[in-house]
């Protein structure tokens, strides 16, 4: 003990002037201290808590997802943004700790905002890019959802649009947005979360779904079903199999496409 092995003392201090919450500031204060060498037993007694809290503090502040912890601690209802975005606690943790790349006070802002509860749910502020292939190319191709290298192996064979491909989706915009705006045409129908007709499968990355109301836990969290049409990006880069929202997993939340426009369903089994 007596040492910071994975946040150094100088970040901490410079969090120290952009947090707001006094349960924060002591943690980041006692942490320091025990980057300095004052050991767990001392700093229990000068902050008048338990050696078990500051044991459990220190672990959580001298972690790759630091940010999370701080984000927690200056009352950031994790759960309820996970709740809101249809992601993990995890994912939303993870996303937290990616902050760590931000400047400080541009980092502290967007904690800030989640903490005043008004920017729920989980919206990047980042640019993403989004690798796609259609499922009924990858089932062609004897390639499955499993394979670990599904996309390398797309990648190095000779797919171009429409069955494969990358776009960018800009902040905010949606993942079938994005598509369209790119020029493909996938499967919709009602554009609000509604039914399945854009469903498609993460292989690689996350996405947040605000608003989705059909999609079971089971197909969110063990198939990693979303719905483009109010999909959002969290990551850099995601992986997505187009075209699964005409299967059979998904026929009793299918609706008719609009007709005549480029709703039509493409991948109907
Ligand atoms: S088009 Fe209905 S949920 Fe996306």
């Amino acid at each position: 003990m007596g040492e910071l092995h994975h946040v150094d003392a100088s970040t901490l201090r410079e969090w120290l002037t952009a947090v707001r919450a006094g349960e924060t500031t002591a943690a980041l204060l006692l942490a320091i201290a025990h980057g300095d060498g004052v050991d767990p037993e001392t700093l229990a007694s000068w902050y008048g808590r338990s050696a078990a809290w500051v044991e459990d503090t220190l672990d959580a502040l001298d972690a790759p997802r630091y940010v999370a912890t701080i984000a927690r601690l200056e009352g950031v209802d994790v759960e309820a943004v996970a709740a809101e975005s249809n992601l993990t606690v995890e994912s939303v943790e993870a996303w937290f700790a990616g902050l760590a790349d931000r400047p400080v006070s541009e980092a502290a802002t967007v904690i800030h905002g989640y903490a005043a509860g008004g920017v729920e749910p989980l919206i990047t502020g980042e640019a993403s890019t989004v690798f796609h292939l259609d499922y009924e190319t990858m089932t062609e191709r004897g390639w499955s959802l499993e394979d670990p290298d599904l996309f390398e192996k797309a990648a190095a064979a000779d797919l171009g649009l429409p069955e494969y491909g990358r776009f960018l989706v800009e902040p905010g915009e949606s993942i079938l947005d994005a598509a369209e705006r790119g020029g493909r045409s996938w499967p919709y129908a009602c554009r609000g979360g509604a039914c399945s007709n854009c469903a498609v499968v993460v292989v690689d990355g996350d996405v947040a779904m605000p608003g989705q109301t059909v999609l079971s836990a089971t197909q969110i969290r063990e198939a990693n079903a979303r719905l483009s049409c109010v999909g959002v990006p969290v990551t850099e880069e995601v992986e997505i199999v187009t075209g699964v929202g005409g299967l059979e997993a998904f026929a009793d939340l299918r609706l008719p496409a609009p007709t005549g426009d480029a709703g039509a369903t493409s991948a109907e089994e």
